[in-house]
């Protein structure tokens, strides 16, 4: 009848409203948009399907349910499904402006409806987290909604991609969610991440610290390694957010997308005869190498700000996404230490779950040496690197550019852990040891040492000894990398690796 109907569209129009014209403006002087303004830059127009816009919360404690004030229709969550340049996604977009976009079981119930249909339906996830955390007056009601999400994270994570852009507070046990997805990206001065805030800290441990210090965008962007960019603000991210989605495909069971392109695919790369300076002390930026030999220059770096002696991100060679992985001579020397190999691991891992052939490109002296590294563990963290080259099956092409030694050789995806093809440039240089180290050692307090270091390189630093033996495939003249590289691809989106039944591996934590 007329006036249920009225009912329903005032509702409807208090939901868009979320805490009202006050709060909204007071979101908006921070420099934040709404949950709704954040949905309609991130999604193609119009194709924005609400899911829940009329739920409330129940929570009579606390003097909840006393107002009218204190119901907000949708809660202090929007949640639903629509397009990023046509392709399906499910989202939620949490509203400071109700609440505080604090996490009741009604906001919980909301999130795990949309992750059981992503899952059910193969597609990814994307959560836009502003939330001032459990919401305190539900109490134990607020813990089983965190429980209840985290527990779809899980579930969902190798299933379909996970993706968590924090453009507000995340705090307290809100902050795992994020960290159990597949990438965590921040917005700059606006958003933070931490599990005990700068209260709490005093109060324990006299610190004092701000909530910048403590956990936003720059901290775990380039010192904790928690997040893996940071945006300049909620514009940028979600344009951002658009660009980087593209590369993702829907789920483990889809391939990875294919974007046509005007970049030809036989297209030389005459500038990378050159690249590797004749000094091999030199550095060079591996960036260039990477940007000249993929499509259209276009690299969506991860983790471009922490440590940056490995490079890892996005990018697609004749419309086909890959991954690339390579190490960075112009930061120490590209040596990997803990942190590269976190970084590497993880990335080398997400690729093989959804699909993504994996490109590397090597240039490696060693691991770094050092107490700090032997006693923080590189044993334990080098070997996730290894184990994540090792365990991929996705396709795995590795272009040994110049250094390639010893151990480090070994965590970088070679053809004895099953790379599918390994070239080697005219510069590439694959031994145990650098010349001066290894005499050192052979020819210990002998006399000639600059001579014997001469006769190594002779023998070492080529490709021939590794060619010869067939470790690498081919010596790769560089201009021909991106031509090979294509090629390749065509004829590994095919391949089938399959290893023996297990639960689940042990990865080295
Ligand atoms: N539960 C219930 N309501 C909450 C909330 C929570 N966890 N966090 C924030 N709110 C409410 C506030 O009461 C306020 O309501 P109002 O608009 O009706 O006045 C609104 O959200 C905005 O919060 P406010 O504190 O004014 O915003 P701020 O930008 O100054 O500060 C926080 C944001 C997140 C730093 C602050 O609200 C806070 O510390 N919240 C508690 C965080 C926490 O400890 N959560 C539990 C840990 S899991």
């Amino acid at each position: 009848s007329r006036p249920v109907r009225d009912r329903i569209q005032e509702r409807r129009q208090q939901a868009l409203l979320g805490g009202g014209q006050r709060r909204i403006d007071a979101q908006h002087k921070k420099g934040k948009l709404t949950a709704r303004e954040r949905i309609d830059l991130l999604l193609d127009p119009g194709t924005f399907v609400e899911y829940d816009m009329f739920a409330e919360h129940r929570c009579s404690d606390f003097g909840g349910l006393e107002k009218s004030a204190n119901q907000f229709p949708g809660d202090s969550v929007v949640t639903g499904h629509g397009r990023i340049y046509g392709r399906p996604v499910y989202l939620f977009s949490q509203d400071f402006t109700v609440m505080g976009g604090s996490v009741g079981s009604v906001h919980a119930r909301k999130i795990c409806k949309i992750m059981d249909q992503a899952l059910l339906t193969g597609v990814p996830v994307i959560g836009l987290n502003d939330s001032g955390g459990a919401r305190i007056p539900e109490g134990v009601d607020a813990l089983e909604g965190y429980g209840e999400i985290f527990q779809r994270n899980v579930e969902a994570s190798g299933v379909v991609p996970q993706i968590s852009m924090i453009m507000g507070p995340c705090a307290g046990g809100a902050a795992y969610s994020p960290a159990l997805t597949d990438f965590t990206f921040m917005v700059k001065d606006t958003s933070y991440l931490f599990i005990t805030g700068p209260d709490v800290i005093k109060s324990v441990t006299c610190e004092v610290v701000n909530q910048e210090e403590l956990g936003g965008a720059t901290v775990h962007t380039t010192l904790s390694g928690v997040a893996h960019k940071a945006f300049d603000n909620d514009v940028d991210a979600l344009l951002r957010l658009r660009e980087f989605y593209n590369f993702l495909p829907l789920s483990n069971t889809d391939p990875s997308p294919i974007r046509p392109t005007e970049d030809p695919a036989n297209r030389l790369c005459p500038v990378l005869d050159h690249m590797v300076p004749l000094d091999s002390t030199e550095s060079f930026n591996m960036l260039d190498v990477i940007q000249t030999v993929v499509d259209e220059e276009d690299f969506f770096e991860i983790m471009p700000s922490y440590a940056k002696n490995i490079v890892v991100g996005f990018a697609r060679m004749n419309g086909r996404t890959v991954g690339i992985v390579g190490n960075q001579p112009k930061v120490a020397a590209g040596c990997v230490d803990i942190d590269a190999s976190v970084k590497g691991a993880r990335f080398i891992r997400f690729c093989d779950a959804f699909n993504i052939p994996i490109l590397t490109f090597v240039d490696v002296p060693g691991f770094l040496p050092g107490t700090a590294q032997e006693h923080g563990g590189i044993i334990r963290h080098g070997a996730k690197m290894l184990f994540a080259y090792s365990e991929a099956t996705v396709p795995k092409i590795t272009v040994i550019t110049r250094k390639a030694y010893g151990g480090s050789y070994g965590v970088m995806g070679n053809k004895h852990m099953k790379a599918d093809i390994v070239y080697a440039w005219p510069t590439a240089e694959v031994a145990v040891m650098g010349a001066k180290g290894a005499v050192s050692i052979m020819f210990k307090g002998q006399k000639d040492q600059a001579k014997k270091e001469t006769e190594y390189m002779e023998k070492f630093a080529n490709p021939f000894p590794v060619a010869i033996r067939g470790f690498v495939d081919d010596i790769l003249e560089p201009r021909m990398t991106r031509t090979r590289i294509c090629q390749d691809l065509d004829l590994l989106c095919t391949k089938k690796e399959s290893r023996p039944w297990r639960k689940h591996n042990n990865l080295p934590l």
